[in-house]
């Protein structure tokens, strides 16, 4: 499997991953032969990456962390819960920021919140979800593929995945894996109140927009808080995933220490993050800069990683990066990479597996020279490789 550029894609190859629209619905099983008026759709719903099956790429398989089936329930039941309650909202006609927070908190809305039976099945489906990560130790590779229509769901699931293997990693109690779970689904749930043509605006925001995109935090926080289901921890999660360490983060410009806190979950310190707040933050934006986003195409997964590394003590938590970096590789499986140095330079081919104690130095398979003609495929270990070969994502 590998993961291509929908520019690249051409009839007659096989599309290895289900692909989903906006209201969650089955757009093109896995297994279908892609035909052009296919490619045409796709591309036209913003869908600019996908997952093909084919001889080049044989072989090289990309183990998704969680089952299908739990991982098709979860996002279900995350689309099915940010919609119901955006309808609950549009009743209540609600403009204003005071306007919105007013309504968030009246008994009313909280307790068709509460009531909301894929909000109810989603809390009752996080066990499951926790369980089955607790078996996997690093993400082989990038997983669902997003369109801007399904960025919202997509992301939650795939920035949780990440949080949870991290607090895997770190022997965090399931208890609190569980609150990491349910805040990093819901972490963005506050953009249900915020005018939809902002958050799809292709153009650079006004400083006063930008304003009201960061209002999703405390929307998030304002619904989530007295959640009895969730727990206060959780919601936290939706107040400070843009939160930074040097405090130059939102809504609230709090501080971090840099240090895990493995202790209870029940103290908020009011002025420092929480750590499974600082987890989510560092896994939000992860996932967020390798998506395409209507103001900006997707990062590369190596420069995206690099954002992630070069941002630790300033922004990210030092000692989390670090488990971060242990976690997600480089360059993910079934990504295409170009060599940019050494014996092979402009190379180019699959990133075919990962190295279990050197994640983020792969086997790559080559699969073009550097007159980008076709060779005969061949591997090449960059953790075992002598020569300090750098390469570079393409896909
Ligand atoms: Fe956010
Ligand atoms: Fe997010």
């Amino acid at each position: 499997m590998r993961r291509i550029n929908i520019n690249n894609a051409l009839p007659g190859m096989e599309l290895a991953k289900t692909i989903y629209g906006s209201n969650f619905e089955v757009l093109l099983n896995k297994g279908v032969i892609l035909e052009h008026r296919y490619i045409t759709q796709l591309k036209g719903r913003g869908f600019l990456k996908i997952y093909i099956e084919d001889k080049e790429s044989e072989n090289i398989v990309i183990n998704d962390p969680i089952s299908d089936k739990i991982r098709i329930m979860a996002t279900k039941n995350i689309f099915n819960t940010y919609s119901m309650t955006k309808s609950i909202l549009e009743e209540i006609e609600a403009d204003a920021t005071d306007a919105v927070m007013r309504n968030i908190n009246t008994s009313k809305f909280k307790r068709s919140f509460h009531d909301n039976p894929y909000f109810r099945k989603l809390c009752e489906n996080i066990g499951p979800f926790v369980d089955e990560l607790l078996n996997q130790e690093v993400l082989s590779g990038l997983h669902s593929i997003k369109s801007f229509d399904n960025y919202l769901f997509e992301h939650s699931i795939d920035a949780a995945i990440m949080a949870l293997l991290m607090g895997k990693r770190l022997n965090l109690s399931v208890e609190k894996l569980k609150q990491i779970a349910i805040g990093v689904f819901l972490h963005d749930i506050g953009y249900i109140f915020i005018d939809e043509n902002l958050i799809n605006k292709s153009d650079k925001l006004t400083q006063l927009e930008f304003e009201q995109i960061k209002l999703h935090t405390n929307y998030g926080y304002e619904l989530l808080k007295d959640i009895e289901t969730i727990g206060a921890a959780s919601a936290h999660i939706a107040y400070q995933h843009h939160e930074r360490q040097d405090g130059n983060g939102y809504p609230r410009g709090l501080r971090g220490t840099n240090k895990i806190d493995k202790g209870d979950l029940i103290y908020m310190d009011e002025e420092k993050m929480i750590t499974i707040a600082e987890i989510a933050a560092i896994a939000d934006y992860y996932d967020a800069c390798i998506s395409d986003r209507p103001f900006r195409a997707a990062l590369r997964p190596d420069l995206a990683h690099e954002l992630v590394r070069v941002g630790a003590v300033s922004q990210f938590n030092k000692e989390l990066v670090d488990c971060f970096l242990q976690i997600v590789p480089k360059y993910p499986i079934g990504c295409e990479v170009m060599i940019i140095n050494g014996r092979y330079r402009d190379f180019s081919g699959i990133v075919a597996s990962l190295n279990r104690f050197e994640i983020s130095k792969p086997k790559v398979r080559l699969l073009y020279d550097n007159n980008k003609k076709k060779i005969m495929p061949f591997e090449i270990d960059l953790s075992a490789d002598s020569y300090n070969t750098e390469m570079e994502c393409i896909s």
